[in-house]
């Protein structure tokens, strides 16, 4: 028996990076996955518990229609995971309205919707575990990415405000927040695949773990909080994160020619 056998999952940003890796790992662990995203997903699963939709998670109307066909086609939903997400790596007074309004109506607004479309229904049967992702930019300041960071904040805001209103209700709803993980976000925001190897020195010194982390390492602690291993955690934030949000390192350890010691 799995550990999410006989669970309902709806996924939002489930066509690859962290989304697609928790997909598989719900589907390994027995959930029917019915995941949605803006694009295909970027490898083919041919799994009798699996279907992906074309929805954009910030219209209103796509993610209405979504939930409610899911709830049509399998009458409930057990574990909502909002992970859609895009960066924005910039200084506060670079940044124009309109990107402000576009990560915001991202990063937020997807969040809120899902939440909302599905709520309604776990609340009635009184079950549900909700997990957004965050980031490792939802529990501490960075001075790279501040508009992105102030979205993740919003984001730990908006889960714990929704854990201490529907608790009583049988609801969770948790954070994982990921340090810098080897996606095409990741790599995407990086103009050359010789910038990322720049960048990827820079993320690995200033992460205690020395390394950066892997899609499927995100994945694992999703499956944690959407099982009933954890019915008692709500409301919080997880980082995944090798131990950077944990506390600063050494000065010397975040220049780019420190040795780490590691291959
Ligand atoms: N990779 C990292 O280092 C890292 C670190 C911390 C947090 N995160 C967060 O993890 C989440 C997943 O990121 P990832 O690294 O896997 O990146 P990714 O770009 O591979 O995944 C994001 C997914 O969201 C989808 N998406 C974007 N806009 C959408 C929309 N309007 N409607 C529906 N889907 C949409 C994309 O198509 C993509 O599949 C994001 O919320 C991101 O902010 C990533």
């Amino acid at each position: 028996m799995g550990r999410l056998a006989d669970k309902v999952a709806v996924v939002f940003g489930g066509a690859r990076g962290i989304g697609l890796a928790t997909v598989k790992e719900f589907l390994a662990e027995g959930a029917t996955v019915y995941a949605s995203d803006i694009r295909e997903p970027a490898e083919k699963l041919d799994h009798e518990n699996y279907s992906h939709s074309i929805v954009d998670a910030t219209d209103e109307n796509d993610v209405d229609t979504f939930v409610q066909d899911v709830l049509t086609r399998a009458g409930r939903i057990d574990v909502l995971f909002n992970n859609v997400g895009i960066h924005l790596g910039k200084p506060l007074a670079e940044t124009t309205l309109d990107e402000f309004n576009t990560i915001f109506a991202l990063n937020v607004r997807a969040a809120f919707l899902g939440t909302r479309a599905v709520l309604p229904g776990m609340i009635e049967r009184k079950s549900g575990s909700i997990i957004t992702t965050s980031s490792n930019g939802g529990v501490m300041g960075r001075p790279g990415d501040p508009v992105y960071n102030a979205t993740k904040h919003a984001l730990v805001g908006l889960t714990k405000s929704i854990a201490v209103a529907h608790a009583h209700q049988g609801i969770r709803a948790n954070t994982v927040n990921p340090g810098a993980i080897d996606t095409d976000m990741l790599r995407g925001t990086l103009a050359s695949p010789e910038e990322f190897e720049a960048k990827q020195h820079a993320l690995v010194a200033s992460t205690p773990a020395a390394r950066i982390g892997e899609a499927w390492e995100v994945a694992k602690a999703v499956v944690f909080l959407a099982s009933d291993e954890s019915r008692f955690i709500n409301g919080v934030l997880l980082p995944i994160d090798g131990a950077k949000a944990a506390g600063a390192m050494p000065n010397n350890r975040y220049s780019l020619d420190f040795d780490l010691g590691v291959k």
